[in-house]
């Protein structure tokens, strides 16, 4: 089990902490007699219901000290799976869970929340393979060769070849791992084009329409959920400043310099900051002209001030880790880059997991893994 995060000023175990959080914020009546019920069935034993679940997911993450895009907390939709617990019927949620996160390009921030014994050894649902090559190279996400590797050891016989081949599934449930291949449209891709420069669009970029975090525990209350993948709308600079440009991720910034026609003689041309600002504008243009929903990191800034004020206004800390909230490009452009934050991890939370091929004693040789 993952540590807990520490848990705010409330005194008592987790759980009761938790109970006083939401009846105190949601004003719900009862308290006395939740906290009896708890006590009655061992002070560990919350039983959440539907509602104080999806508070806390909610809670969760507004107490994100990485995500600048946590205004919308109060709007997460949450979907409680807690009783689905067979792969097949986690598979058919998660296609649902992409259905109606994406919306037609809307995007509703979304989590679903699965039963005991569930994992997803994908670090998100939407993936490129990571195909290491024999001299060294790899075609695909860098990022993802681990997995990539794991997924063909469970029996993946692999794709394509191409550097963008979404990876399937891997589903742990009731100690057996699954293999699922997501319906191309229920794994909705951008196509990455620049608004003037054609040759950007030849290169042939293109990423997953939203991010769905599959390898995060939700804790709340003392309880962990290790099954919850959640999503919501990109940032444009997630993507064009860190996905497509790292070196060792996609690195593409090269390419794109010379599809703009920059002078790479010399870093002090500042090639690699023209591309990898227009690689961000075409990363913009791109969800736009497909009608998906994104956002900048002026905009995601602004609102995270929004954000702090209405936390203030509640009488509550806003916690953050500043090296995470302020974005890549031109970060000191934006208000969060005079700010200082408190980067306490307070509970509810999401907690970060160790890879399923790390941990799982599953995975090892013999593994009950069945093919489908
Ligand atoms: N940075 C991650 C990625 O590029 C996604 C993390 C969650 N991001 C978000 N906008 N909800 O895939």
């Amino acid at each position: 089990m993952p540590a807990s995060p520490v848990s705010s000023t409330i005194a008592g175990t987790d759980a009761e902490q938790f109970l006083r959080l939401y009846h105190g914020e949601t004003g719900r009546p009862g308290l006395t007699e939740r906290l009896e019920r708890l006590r009655l069935g061992g002070r560990d034993n919350l039983d959440l219901s539907t509602a104080e679940l999806t508070f806390g997911a909610r809670v969760a993450w507004r107490n994100s000290i990485r995500c600048v895009g946590r205004l919308p907390w109060a709007g997460l939709r949450v979907r409680d799976l807690r009783h689905v617990i067979h792969a097949d019927e986690v598979f058919g949620h998660l296609v649902r869970h992409l259905h109606a996160s994406f919306a037609g390009g809307r995007i509703q921030p979304t989590i679903s929340v699965f039963g005991p014994g569930v994992r997803i050894h994908n670090d998100q649902l939407l993936r490129y393979a990571g195909y290491r090559q024999p001299g060294g190279g790899v075609v695909g996400d860098p990022q993802n060769v681990a997995l990539t590797q794991h997924l063909r050891q469970l029996g993946w016989e692999g794709g394509a070849g191409t550097p963008f081949d979404l990876l399937p599934l891997a589903i742990e449930a009731r100690g057996r791992i699954h293999l699922f291949s997501l319906p191309t449209e229920a794994a909705p891709e951008i196509q990455i084009t620049h608004p003037n420069c054609e040759s950007i669009g030849k290169l042939g970029l293109r990423w997953p329409a939203l991010p769905v975090v599959s390898n995060m525990t939700l804790g709340v209350g003392g309880q962990h959920f290790v099954c919850a993948p959640f999503s919501g709308w990109y940032m444009q600079t997630e993507i064009a400043s860190r996905n497509l440009a790292d070196a060792d991720r996609y690195d593409v910034l090269p390419a794109v310099a010379q599809a703009l026609g920059l002078d790479m003689g010399r870093r002090r041309s500042l090639w690699l900051d023209r591309a990898l600002l227009e690689l961000n504008v075409a990363v913009l243009h791109s969800f736009d002209m497909a009608g998906v929903r994104i956002i900048d990191h002026h905009a995601a800034t602004r609102q995270f001030q929004h954000f702090e004020t209405c936390e203030a206004a509640a009488g509550r800390t806003v916690y953050g880790h500043w090296s995470w909230l302020i974005p890549p490009p031109s970060p000191a452009s934006t208000p969060i880059w005079s700010r200082q934050y408190d980067n306490t991890e307070v509970s509810p939370n999401f907690l970060l997991q160790r890879p399923a091929w790390e941990t799982s004693v599953l995975t090892t040789s013999g593994c009950p893994f069945n093919d489908r």
